[in-house]
């Protein structure tokens, strides 16, 4: 898969699908990779992604599928390409896709914006948490209902994280690592999401913290979100996951069960220095 072409040869990101000289493996225009291998279309997929930072190719040609209500784990070593493939699915400017096609919930996201993405269901909680400065918790939350479709409702999210509501007059800035990354969630879930992106969430937190982000995560798991996480901390991902896949130099090296990777050891060794 690495012997694709330099990128100023390259089609921009398809519209309606690869032209036929297409240098990558295509399908048929405008029909998405599930539909086109012959099974039923999956409620996410992301199909032949190339995505670039300049002229460094950091996404390297990624397929994979979601089912509705699945959790994956995208997993892999440091730089291996993880958060620049949350990024490109979120449809942010940085890095570039220039080929490939991500669909969600029949919605062609390859073609949208990054606000379009967002409209239509894509909740990227990225590994900085992004808490607006100067607002408290309860502001953070009601600004991301300002615009439909809105998800859940003030009351329901802080049944969720009564931490958050017994902090809600509090600037959101000034909580806890454990706390900024539930508001990050909260603010998420507050907008009506159809995947939930989640980008390290545990990441500089102690223990204990980590254990009542992973129930949190587990309750929402029980709701039914589709979710992927990126995690350095393998084993607690893959226990939370039901699939998981490996990235390794911008490419998918391993895509099966959680219980899989766990059971692997020389997988883990090589690909997640477990
Ligand atoms: N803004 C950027 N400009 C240029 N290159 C970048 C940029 N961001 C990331 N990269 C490069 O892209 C590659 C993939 O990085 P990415 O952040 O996606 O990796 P990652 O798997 O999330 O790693 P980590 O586990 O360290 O978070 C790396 O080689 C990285 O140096
Ligand atoms: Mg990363």
């Amino acid at each position: 898969m690495n012997e694709t072409l330099p990128p100023d040869e390259k089609p921009a990101v398809t519209e309606g699908g690869p032209a036929s000289s297409d240098p990558w493996k295509g399908h048929a225009p405008g029909v998405p990779a599930q539909k086109a291998q012959g099974g039923q279309r999956a409620y996410f997929s992301v199909w032949d992604l190339h995505a670039y930072y300049g002229e460094s190719y950091v996404v390297q040609g990624v397929s994979f599928n979601v089912r509705e209500g699945e959790i994956v784990a995208l997993l892999g070593r440091n730089g291996a390409g993880k958060t620049s493939t949350l990024r490109a699915i979120a449809r942010v400017d940085n890095p570039e896709v220039k080929h490939g096609e991500i669909w969600l919930d029949h919605k062609p996201l390859h073609e949208m914006k990054s606000y379009q993405a967002a409209q239509n269901g894509i909740g990227l909680v990225p590994e900085d948490r992004r808490i607006i400065q100067g607002l408290t918790v309860e502001e953070n939350l009601k600004l991301a209902q300002i615009a439909p479709p809105h998800g859940w409702s003030l009351e329901r999210i802080y049944e969720l994280f009564p931490r958050l509501a017994e902090r809600r007059t509090q600037e959101g800035t000034t909580l806890s690592g454990g706390e900024q990354q539930m508001l990050a969630l909260a603010r998420i879930l507050a907008r009506d999401v159809k995947l939930l992106l989640l980008d390290e969430p545990y990441e500089g937190l102690a223990p204990v913290i980590v254990q009542e982000i992973e129930r949190t995560l587990e309750e929402i798991k029980a709701l039914g979100m589709t979710t992927i996480i990126v995690e350095q901390n393998a084993i607690a991902a893959l226990h939370l996951a039901d699939r998981a896949l490996i990235l390794d130099m911008g490419e998918i090296v391993f895509d099966g069960t959680a219980q899989e990777v766990l059971d692997n050891e020389d997988l883990r060794h090589e690909y997640l220095a477990l």
